[in-house]
């Protein structure tokens, strides 16, 4: 069973934040925070014209994840709305199961406001104290200097860089940036 005690943080505008497990009935307010980030175009490797997730599989993965050891996933809310996820999964094989790769969405209008650090601090938190984990990693584009600050202000390094990893409609190229932390002392 992966779950936390839900836990309350205030948000730099003062609105209370509660970061707890992500429960079935979480599910459309979740396919649909992910669709609008697609709609963005700027975050994403799925364009919004790809994006066909559903509500039965989202539940799915909310179910998933809080039943297996290695699995995590997080919602932060405010007034009883979900403004963002984080979500982790570690490896499926003896080798791999000790890491794992998150995602982590914030709702536009509830950005730079604290909310990506509080989920990534209880992400953290419970990696720390999950035996099986040592090692957190995320893929993030090169351009998403937000996303990339806010892992290096919780100590994630840079492991390697895919280049040319994302072909964007326009002709563009994006890097890929491999990013890791290590969750125990060694
Ligand atoms: C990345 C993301 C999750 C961060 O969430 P957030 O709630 O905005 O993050 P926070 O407000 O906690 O800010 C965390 C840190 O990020 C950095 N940051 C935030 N907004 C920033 C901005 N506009 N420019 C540069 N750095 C920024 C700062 O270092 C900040 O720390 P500080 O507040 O102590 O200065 C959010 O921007 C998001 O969902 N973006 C779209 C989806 C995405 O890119 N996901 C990650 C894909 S790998």
């Amino acid at each position: 069973m992966s779950k936390i005690t839900p836990k309350e943080y205030h948000s730099k505008t003062e609105d209370v934040v509660t970061v707890r497990s992500a429960l079935i009935k979480d599910a459309k307010a979740l396919v649909d925070l992910q669709f609008s980030v697609a709609q963005e175009g700027k975050y994403m490797v799925t364009e919004a014209e790809e994006f066909n997730l559903t509500k039965s599989e989202e539940k799915e993965t909310i179910e998933q994840h809080s039943q297996q050891p290695g699995q995590l996933y997080l919602v932060a809310e405010i007034n009883n709305t979900v403004v963002g996820f984080v979500e982790f999964e570690n490896g499926n094989r003896r080798r791999t199961s000790h890491s794992g790769i998150l995602s982590i969405f914030v709702g536009r209008e509830w950005r730079g406001k604290g909310i990506g650090s509080f989920l990534l601090q209880e992400l953290l938190d419970w990696a720390a104290n999950e035996l099986l984990i040592e090692k957190v990693t995320l893929a993030v584009f090169s351009t998403n200097r937000s996303a990339i600050a806010l892992y290096k202000k919780f100590g994630f390094q840079e492991e390697g860089r895919c280049p040319k990893d994302m072909k964007l409609a326009s002709g563009k190229y994006i890097d890929s940036v491999l990013m890791y932390k290590f969750v125990k002392k060694m």
